[in-house]
């Protein structure tokens, strides 16, 4: 974690800032007064989002045998949010303040203090169940019979396309069904920016193995899911840990559940869980849709109901993550001794929203039209950017605060001798490189990157 001093801390005013600032996130409709629990993803944001979301696909369906894809629809049956449990039992306890109104989770507030908004005291309601699922209408009638839900978590259109997956695909078990999209929640504590919001989007897999086998595979995807944050994602390991649910905490069905836990600026909190679910949810699709949810092993002839490890990750939490690691007011100081403090998002290239900016050490004398050719000609490779205005150290400090890894500029000898400049973010450093070995330089340093 960035332990820089007190004024230098990563707090969350700072990277809600910078988001807005530079177009990673907005609040939704802001014209209007804003929406509370939903955000626009910027120019910079949706990239970034993207690069997260695409980097778990690869490593999920290309890296691993046997995990195919799926994009389920997010209005299902109803019938689906009955068998699965969330119509009965996916609830949080609410209390109301009767003096002004505002409503909380009756597990996060003190009932006998005074209401955190007007200060009334003894004001709560005695707490009641609130469901957290959007409901909407499906048809022209607005009826029960017609009523439908906004999906709470991608898990379920795995579950319920089990089936149909086994039977048009060649997977054999154990194999896993991968999924990213939105779900919806209606969260009351929206606070702490994108980390918890009504609107919001998973990475989900499901994998399905021999009943007795989940044991092996729990550890197996514990494992693989941490490495990927510290080597994929280039997340700092110390940023990382492991929670394991208590009793009170797993749910009745669960055998086990382990969270990965990320240090963000209010704290500990999860990122993603690991479950080993048993049988549970196809068992409960078998009962309420009565049709069967086995699986016949080709070898054995073998008839069962497949158990379950699910990794589920949150990609709008990613999106705070690789934000919250890469932030840092990095204070330097000047040949003068003066200090200057530098901000920068140290994110890693993988993930950056921008790989390469190709920056024109002045715009006249044809090294603009230069540098814009160059930046052209990269494109095909790398997502770039291309930026004329403000002096040269400007703007490399506008790159750093997006979190660009690579500047290259264009300058008089390069008119000479097709030679560039190439700046390293973290370390700042320059390197004079012949124009023809950028692509090859930068590859190489992307795959060698480590977090100074
Ligand atoms: N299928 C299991 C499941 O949905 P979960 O712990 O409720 O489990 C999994 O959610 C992940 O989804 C969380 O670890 C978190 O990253 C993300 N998530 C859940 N609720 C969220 C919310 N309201 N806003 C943003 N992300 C959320």
């Amino acid at each position: 974690m960035a332990e820089n001093n007190e004024k230098n801390k990563v707090t969350m005013d700072k990277i809600v800032s910078l988001c807005r600032r530079r177009g990673f996130i907005f609040q939704s409709s802001e014209i209007y007064g804003g929406l509370n629990g939903a955000y626009d993803y910027g120019p910079m944001g949706v990239r970034l989002k993207n690069n997260l979301r695409d980097l778990w696909w690869k490593e999920m369906t290309q890296l691993h045998d046997n995990i195919v894809g799926l994009d389920a629809s997010i209005l299902m049956h109803a019938k689906v949010w009955e068998a699965s449990g969330h119509v009965s039992n996916f609830t949080d306890p609410m209390v109301d303040c009767k003096q002004c109104k505002s409503r909380f989770r009756a597990d996060q507030i003190d009932l006998n203090a005074p209401c955190p908004v007007c200060g009334t005291r003894g004001s709560f309601t005695t707490p009641r169940n609130f469901n957290l699922m959007f409901q909407t209408h499906i048809g022209a009638n607005a009826d029960a019979a017609s009523t439908i839900y906004l999906r709470p978590e991608t898990a379920q259109g795995i579950y319920v396309d089990f089936k149909n997956v086994v039977s048009s695909s060649r997977v054999k078990i154990p194999f896993g069904i991968a999924q990213v999209g939105k779900s919806f929640r209606n969260e009351i504590t929206t606070k702490n920016f994108i980390f918890r919001s009504c609107e919001f989007e998973q990475m989900e897999m499901q994998f399905f193995c021999k009943p007795g086998t989940e044991d092996e595979w729990f550890p197996y995807w514990r494992e693989q899911r941490f490495n990927f944050y510290t080597d994929k994602v280039g997340i700092r390991k110390e940023a990382l840990r492991w929670h394991q649910h208590g009793p009170d905490e797993l749910a009745f069905y669960a055998k086990d559940a382990y969270d990965i836990q990320f240090y963000f600026p209010m704290g500990w909190q999860e990122l993603e869980g690991i479950h080993s679910r048993t049988d549970y949810d196809l068992t409960q699709h078998q009962k309420f849709s009565g049709k069967e949810m086995t699986y016949l092993d080709p070898e054995t002839n073998q008839k069962y109901i497949p158990y379950v490890v699910e990794t589920s990750a949150g990609l709008t939490r990613n999106v705070l993550m690789a934000l919250s690691d890469a932030y840092e007011e990095e204070v330097l100081k000047g040949e003068d001794g003066k200090e200057d403090v530098r901000t920068v998002l140290h994110f890693h290239p993988n993930v950056a929203p921008v790989m390469v900016a190709v920056l024109p050490l002045v715009k006249k004398d044809g090294l603009a039209e230069y540098a814009s050719d160059l930046e052209h000609s990269l494109r095909e490779e790398f997502v770039t950017d291309f930026d004329t205005s403000g002096a040269i150290g400007r703007r490399y400090r506008r790159q750093d605060e997006i979190g660009t890894p690579y500047c290259i500029t264009v300058d008089y000898d390069t008119l000479k001798d097709n030679t560039v400049t190439l700046r390293f973010r973290d370390s700042m450093e320059q390197m004079r490189i012949p124009v023809s070995e950028i692509e090859s330089t930068i590859k190489k340093a992307t795959k060698e990157y480590k977090r100074v």
